[in-house]
Parts: structure tokens; C-alpha cells; sequence
């Protein structure tokens, strides 16, 4: 089952083409995009995921996103998918037609969760580190780089899972040229000493994830202690665990990493996801 709706709130045919041709975010990738977890009808994050598309935005120097339009859209898609379980919502924000009037174009997209998701937050996941080719001094230096905006143009963060695949992996940490973590293609890192979580700071030039934020806010909440510090690709290897965050899946434990098995954090994965779960109970 999919569900679309244009950002006026209207459904949609989502096994008919509605782009244009000349549409920005397909010939370039010149757009935004947010992914939102939605459980048994309610979104999780919705706002800070509405906020982080709108830095996304305001990083492209596209329109402001109409905040209202985006959660009336949100609303739209889960009534019509009218099922119990979980969706993801993707909200797409382009710059629009290149031969057009200059108006954005915007949707809301509702879709069943990936069966590759919801086999690792089960089994966890084998990753290897990969070079993201940036020293993170250049973050602040190079805006143009984009750097931490959710962009659409994840054709790099696609070739790493593809060469990770070659490598026998399921996914990936990307290392800066500096050897700092930075996130996964599509995750936040979070690794666990003790009762401590840590995971490296947007200014490295990540996207903060709205996962781990809640992660963290109820793991305060019970008493452990949480940094949002710089991390080496030594410490992953000291880490008692490491974890994959996102919305979609949830916190999934790094069971390898690069070829060598990582100490069993099932139960800490447990833990965790208890945490996490808290925070919508
Ligand atoms: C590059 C990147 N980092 C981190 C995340 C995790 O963000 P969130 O927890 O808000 O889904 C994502 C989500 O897709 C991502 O694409």
C-alpha cells in the first residue's frame, strides 16, 4: 500500500507520474527531503523533523516550507492509510519545474517499511568505515557543501551501501579525513561505554538525527549520562556497543564492524530500544 498527497493536501495516484520533467530535485537532486516514523497513526518527531526541513530549506535558499501545509499533508496521508503498524512518511520539498512559475513542489508520500529495516533492528547489522572525503574544519569554511542539510541528492550516501554490499556489509560509518565519526548514510552513530551514550556533533557536519535526540532525552530522563562529542574510529572499537539510529530503524545494533565481530549487545540493544519506546508510551 502507498499514499500520496501534493502539498495542497489533495490525494493522488501513486502509481501515476506527477513530476515534471524539468522538475529541479530530478535533474539535480535540488531539493529537501525528511523521512517520518508513523505508529499506529501517530507521527514520532514530527516536529523536529518539521524544523530540520526547514534548515534544510533555509541552507538551499529555497522558500520557507509553509509549516501548517506540511503538517495538514501529514494528517492527509495517515487517514487515508487507515492501517494499523507502521508507515513511513516521506516529505519531499524541491525547488520545482526548471521552465516553471518558481514554486516549489511539494508531497507527502506514505509507504510500508522495508524488509531489510525491520530484519536489522532484529538481527543488528554488519558495517565497515568508509572515508566521507572531508576534513571537518571545512564545515563552517564551505557552506556550499551543504553539509548537515537533508538534501536529495543521497547519490553518494547509495554508492557507500553499494560498496559496503561488496564488501559483504550491510552498511556504513563514514570517518572524516581526520579519522573522526561522522554518521552512517542514513543513520546517526551512537556508541555506549557504561552508562554513557555519545554521538558526534552536527558542527562535524551531520545531520542531527531526531532518533537519537529522542534516545537521549529519555535515557537523561532514567539516569544515564549522554555526550554530543567528537568520536574516533578508535573509540568505535572500544565501544561496549554501537548502534545504528533513524527513524525508520529505530536503534539497531552494530553486531560487526569492519570484518571484526563486536562484543554481544543484545540486551543493550534492549535496553535501548525500551528507551526509546518510552518516549511514545
Ligand atoms: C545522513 C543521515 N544521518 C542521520 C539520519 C537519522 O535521522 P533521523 O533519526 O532523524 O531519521 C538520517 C536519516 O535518514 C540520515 O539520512
Amino acid at each position: 500500500m502507498r499514499v500520496l498527497a501534493m502539498l495542497d493536501g489533495t490525494l493522488a495516484d501513486p502509481d501515476r507520474p506527477h513530476l515534471r520533467v524539468d522538475d529541479l530535485g530530478a535533474l539535480r537532486g535540488d531539493g529537501v527531503f525528511e523521512t517520518v516514523l508513523v505508529v499506529d497513526g501517530k507521527p514520532r518527531e514530527l516536529g523536529p523533523h518539521l524544523d530540520r526541513l526547514a534548515r534544510s530549506a533555509a541552507m538551499l535558499d529555497l522558500p520557507a516550507p509553509d509549516r501548517a501545509a506540511w503538517e495538514r499533508v501529514t494528517q492527509v496521508v495517515i487517514d487515508a492509510w487507515n492501517q494499523p503498524g507502521e508507515m513511513a512518511l516521506k516529505l519531499v520539498y524541491t525547488r520545482g519545474p526548471e521552465y516553471g512559475d518558481g514554486t516549489p513542489t511539494g508531497y507527502a508520500l506514505g509507504l510500508p517499511l522495508a524488509a531489510k529495516a525491520l530484519q536489522e533492528r532484529v538481527a543488528g547489522v554488519a558495517a565497515v568505515t568508509l572515508e566521507r572525503g572531508f576534513d571537518p574544519e571545512v564545515v563552517p569554511r564551505a557552506p556550499w557543501l551543504l553539509l548537515g542539510a537533508k538534501t536529495l541528492s543521497y547519490a553518494v550516501n547509495m554508492a557507500a551501501l553499494r560498496h559496503a554490499a561488496t564488501r559483504g556489509a550491510d552498511e556504513v560509518i563514514f570517518v572524516a579525513a581526520d579519522e573522526t565519526v561522522l554518521e552512517g548514510p542514513t543513520s546517526t552513530v551512537v556508541a555506549v561505554n557504561g552508562a554513557t551514550l555519545r554521538t558526534p556533533p552536527p558542527s562535524s557536519g551531520i545531520l542531527p538525527g531526531t532518533t537519537q535526540a529522542a534516545l537521549f532525552r529519555a535515557a537523561e530522563r532514567a539516569g544515564w549520562s549522554t555526550k554530543v562529542e567528537p568520536i574516533t574510529r578508535a573509540d568505535l572499537a572500544n565501544a561496549d556497543a554501537l548502534f545504528l539510529a533513524s527513524s525508520v530503524r529505530k536503534i539497531t545494533r552494530v553486531r560487526e564492524l569492519d570484518g571484526v565481530p563486536l562484543p554481544d549487545a543484545t540486551t543493550r540493544q534492549a535496553e535501548l530500544n525500551a528507551l526509546y519506546e518510552s518516549e511514545y508510551s
